[in-house]
């Protein structure tokens, strides 16, 4: 699986909302690691690199951006904006994340802890490891 994305249950009743993401059942990986992402500047693009292992699911709670992803061989945009959707994807994707509104929180569960070495950030290097 390359990415995807996962429609989470929503439990609201007069309240509100609330929505429950647990390891193994709605998100498809053991959760290692939780970070966010928020305040982003207009005009700012994030990410532009891969990862040779990681798998993610991104949730954008508040607000919205849109996704570049690029498995290598065709590219796809996927607008975020909706607290009960998450983006999974998986390892060897190019990711591009642009177009923030001010208030776009983006909560990003991964099933490792951080790891620089396992990061491609140059494009060129990128596809020469998908063809391999
Ligand atoms: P960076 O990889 O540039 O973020 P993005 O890919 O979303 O644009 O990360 C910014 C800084 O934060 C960089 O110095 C690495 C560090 N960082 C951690 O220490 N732990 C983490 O879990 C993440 C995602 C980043």
């Amino acid at each position: 699986m390359k990415y995807k994305l996962l429609k989470f249950n929503i439990m609201g009743d007069d309240r509100g909302s609330l929505i429950s993401l647990e390891q193994s059942k709605n998100i498809p990986f053991k959760i290692n690691r939780v970070y966010y992402i928020y305040g982003t500047k207009t005009n700012v693009v994030r990410g532009k690199h891969a990862h040779t292992s990681l798998k993610q699911v991104v949730v954008c709670v508040n607000g919205s951006c849109k996704f570049l992803l690029d498995d290598g061989l065709k590219k796809e945009v996927i607008e975020l904006n909706s607290p009960d959707v998450g983006l999974y994807i998986g390892k060897n994707i190019w990711r591009e994340i642009y177009n923030f509104s001010k208030d776009c929180i983006l909560i990003v569960l991964a099933n490792k802890q951080y790891n620089e070495e396992e990061y491609i950030r140059d494009y060129k290097k990128f596809i020469k490891t998908i063809k391999k």
